[in-house]
C-alpha cells in the first residue's frame, strides 16, 4: 500500500485596437450579441493601434431587481467537460462530447489539446476532439498558466506515451493549490518526475504498473490524473480515499466508453483494472449538467424569492445545497432532472462548512455568504477546502455585508440590506455571487473583472435576463461611462 502525502483581442469595433485580459483599447463598438463580444476578446487576435484610443473594459451592471423567476436550463459542467477533454487523448481517434458548456475556460483546455496536435472543432454544444495526431509535445506555459486544470493532460499523456511535460499550472488565486498528490498517486504507479525550469517532465523508464493508493486527502484533481494513468497500467490499481464528485463519475463513465476498466467511481474506493493502450478507442459522450451553476442560480431564486426552477441537473448532485437552503427557509422542491426554489419569509442563519463531496461544495460558499449576509442572524460560515478563498467577503463588505474573518471561519451578520457598489469579481464563483448581490442592492452594482465569470458561466447575463434580472454587459470606458453590449 502507498500512502500519497504532502511530501511531496483584439478589435470589438471594426476599427483598429487593443485588447488584452479583458482591456479594451477602441472606439464605442456599438451593441452585439454577448457571444460575439466574447469570443472577440477572449478568442481574436491582438490588433496594433493605429490612432488614438480610449482606455475601456467590459464590466456587468447589476441593478436592484424584483425578482428572479422562471426556469433555466443549466449547461453541461465546466470541472467534468475540462477532463473529458483530456481523457479523449487516451482513445486515438475522434471522440465527441456533447453539453459542453461555451465559456472560456474550454476554449483554453482545446488549445491546450490542439497543442499536443489534437483536432478539436465545436458545433454549438459538441466538441469533436480528434486524438489522431497528438504527439509527446510540451503542453505551453501560455495556456497551462490560465488555467490550473491544464494539468489534467498529464495522466492520459504519460498513459498514452508513457512521457510528458507539461508547464506547472496557474488558475484562481484560491489557495497554495499544490499538486504534490497528483505527483504521488501516479508515482504509485510507476511515474517519475523531475522539475525543469518551471516544466514537470513525466518518464516511466519500468513501465506503468497497478498498486494499492491511498490519498491524503480526497483530491479532485489527483484522483483523475490517478485514474486515467492507471486505466493502463499493467494489473489492478485500488485508489482509496478517492474524490467523490459527479465529475469524476463522469469522467469515468466516459472512460470506461473507451474501453478502460474503472468500477466504484462515486465511492471513495476506486478499483480500475488496468487495460492494454491499444485496446482504447474514441467514444461518444454527453457531460453531466453543471451542479454549481445551477446552485448559483437556487442561490439567486433564494436571495430573490422566485420561484425559479433549473433544469438539466440532477438533483442529488446538490444535496447538502438543498439542505441548507431549506434551513435558511427555503421551500425547495425537485424531480429527476429539476430543482424549484421558492422563499416567502426572511432567510434564516445558518453555518456552513465546505468539504469534498457529498459535503458542501467549495464552489458554493461565496453564493452561500451572499445569502447568510442578508439572513435574520448570524452564520458562521467555515472554508476547510481551500485556503484564502473569503476573498469575496472583501468585496461584498463593500456593499455593506458585516462579516468578520477569522482564519478560515467567516462569521457572517445578517444585515436588512445590501447597497449597490462598483465592486470587482476575485474569482469565478465570487464574480457570479457579486452580480447576484448586485440584484438584491439598492441602487446599482457594476462589477469589474468579469473574465472570471466568462471562465465557468454560459451566457450568466442572458440568463439571469431570462430570468426577469436587470443586469447589463457593458463596456466601461475609462471615464467612467457605459455602453451597452447585451
Ligand atoms: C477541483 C475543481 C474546483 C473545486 C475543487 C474542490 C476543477 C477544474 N476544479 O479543483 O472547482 O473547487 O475541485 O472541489 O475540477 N491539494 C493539495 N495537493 C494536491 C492537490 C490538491 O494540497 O496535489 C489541495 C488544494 O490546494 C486544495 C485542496 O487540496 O486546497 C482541494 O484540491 P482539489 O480537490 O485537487 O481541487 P482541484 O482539482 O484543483
Amino acid at each position: 500500500m502507498v500512502h500519497v502525502g504532502s511530501t511531496a483581442d483584439a478589435s470589438l469595433c471594426g476599427a483598429p485596437c487593443i485588447i488584452t485580459d479583458g482591456k479594451h483599447r477602441g472606439r464605442n463598438p456599438g451593441r452585439m450579441v454577448w457571444w460575439d463580444s466574447w469570443f472577440r476578446c477572449v478568442c481574436a487576435p491582438v490588433i496594433e493601434a493605429k490612432d488614438t484610443c480610449i482606455m475601456s473594459e467590459e464590466v456587468i451592471v447589476a441593478r436592484e431587481s424584483e425578482n428572479l423567476t422562471g426556469t433555466i436550463k443549466v449547461s453541461g459542467a465546466k470541472n467534468s467537460a475540462l477532463k473529458l477533454i483530456a481523457a479523449a487523448i487516451l482513445g486515438r481517434g475522434a471522440s465527441v462530447i456533447h453539453n459542453v458548456p461555451l465559456i472560456s475556460d474550454i476554449e483554453v483546455m482545446s488549445d491546450v489539446a490542439r497543442a499536443m496536435g489534437a483536432e478539436v472543432v465545436r458545433t454549438d454544444h459538441t466538441l469533436t476532439v480528434d486524438t489522431t495526431n497528438v504527439q509527446d509535445k510540451e503542453t505551453p506555459y501560455a495556456l497551462v498558466s490560465k488555467m490550473r486544470a491544464s494539468i489534467s493532460v498529464l495522466g492520459p499523456m504519460v498513459g498514452r506515451f508513457g512521457h510528458a511535460r507539461v508547464s506547472m499550472p496557474g488558475g484562481c488565486q484560491i489557495g497554495a493549490r499544490k499538486i504534490d498528490m497528483h505527483l504521488v498517486g501516479m508515482s504509485a504507479l510507476g511515474v517519475q518526475f523531475n522539475l525543469d525550469h518551471g516544466v514537470l517532465e513525466a518518464s516511466v523508464p519500468d513501465g506503468l504498473h497497478g498498486n494499492d493508493v491511498c490519498l491524503e486527502f480526497p483530491s479532485v484533481g489527483a484522483t483523475e490524473n490517478t485514474m486515467m494513468t492507471a486505466v493502463v497500467a499493467n494489473g489492478h490499481t485500488t485508489l482509496e480515499n478517492a474524490a467523490r464528485e459527479p465529475e469524476i463519475v463522469d469522467l469515468a463513465n466516459m472512460l470506461n466508453s473507451m474501453g478502460c476498466k474503472v468500477s466504484g467511481a462515486g465511492n471513495s474506493t476506486i478499483e480500475i483494472e488496468g487495460v492494454p493502450l491499444e485496446s482504447l478507442h474514441p467514444c461518444e459522450h454527453t457531460t453531466v449538467g453543471d451542479r454549481i451553476e445551477a446552485g448559483t442560480f437556487l442561490v439567486g431564486g433564494a436571495l430573490l424569492g422566485g420561484p425559479l426552477t433549473v433544469t438539466g441537473i440532477d438533483p442529488s448532485f446538490l444535496r447538502m445545497a438543498i439542505l441548507k437552503l431549506r434551513a435558511m427557509g427555503c421551500d425547495v422542491d425537485y424531480g429527476d432532472d429539476w430543482i424549484s426554489i421558492r422563499r416567502t419569509g426572511r432567510l434564516k442563519p445558518v453555518d456552513i462548512q465546505t468539504l469534498p463531496h457529498p459535503g458542501f461544495p467549495t464552489d458554493l460558499q461565496a453564493q452561500f455568504m451572499l445569502l447568510c449576509s442578508l439572513a435574520d442572524g448570524s452564520s458562521v460560515v467555515t472554508e476547510n477546502v481551500f485556503e484564502n478563498r473569503f476573498m469575496f467577503a472583501e468585496e461584498i463588505m463593500r456593499m455593506g455585508a458585516d462579516i468578520t474573518i477569522d482564519g478560515h471561519h467567516a462569521i457572517v451578520e445578517g444585515v436588512d440590506k445590501l447597497e449597490g457598489a462598483p465592486v470587482s469579481s476575485t474569482d469565478l464563483r465570487g464574480g457570479a455571487a457579486l452580480v447576484l448581490a448586485g440584484l438584491a442592492a439598492e441602487g446599482e452594482t457594476i462589477v469589474r473583472s468579469i473574465g472570471h465569470i466568462d471562465r465557468g458561466y454560459e451566457d450568466y447575463v442572458g440568463k439571469l435576463r431570462h430570468l426577469g434580472a436587470d443586469v447589463e454587459r457593458c463596456l466601461m470606458n475609462d471615464d467612467g461611462s457605459l455602453v451597452a453590449l447585451q
